[in-house]
């Protein structure tokens, strides 16, 4: 199922990296493998993370890295394939979904499309993936 386009990609905005330069998917590519959770500059300045998939592409999600409990930004682990927060010791799986509290909620989601070989990341509005329910933060 492709969602069908909302038609608010002006609302989006260009997904920037470290030193704040737009990313470059197709460079971006060849530094970041499959599975490759980094993190970006999303909406509202929100760090959010990029994810690579299995084929080497840019998943259409971003994922939100503000811990749902009190604001941590949540690193990834890819030993243990998850999101764990220092500060209180929340868990997220690998979409970002919340395993282990105190957090009580799963991360939020941003849409993620590649636009002329840039990432936009615009709001989620859809059904979140991983619950089957609406979005809380939207
Ligand atoms: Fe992340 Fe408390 S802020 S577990």
């Amino acid at each position: 199922f492709i969602p069908p386009s909302t038609g608010n990609a002006g609302s989006g905005v260009t997904a920037k990296d470290a030193l704040g330069n737009d990313i470059i998917v197709s460079e971006y590519l060849t530094e970041h493998p499959s599975g490759d959770r980094s993190l970006a500059q999303g909406l509202k300045g929100d760090p959010t993370y990029v994810v690579v998939k299995g084929e080497g592409e840019i998943a259409n999600y971003g994922i939100n890295a503000v811990c749902t409990h009190l604001g941590c930004v949540v690193p990834w682990n890819g030993n243990e394939n998850k999101f764990i927060c220092p500060c209180h010791g929340s868990q997220y799986n690998e979409t970002g979904k919340v395993v282990r509290g105190p957090a009580p909620l799963s991360l939020a989601l941003a849409k993620a499309e590649v636009q002329d070989d840039k990432l936009v990341f615009s709001e989620w509005t859809e059904t979140d993936f991983r619950t089957g329910e609406k979005p809380y933060w939207a």
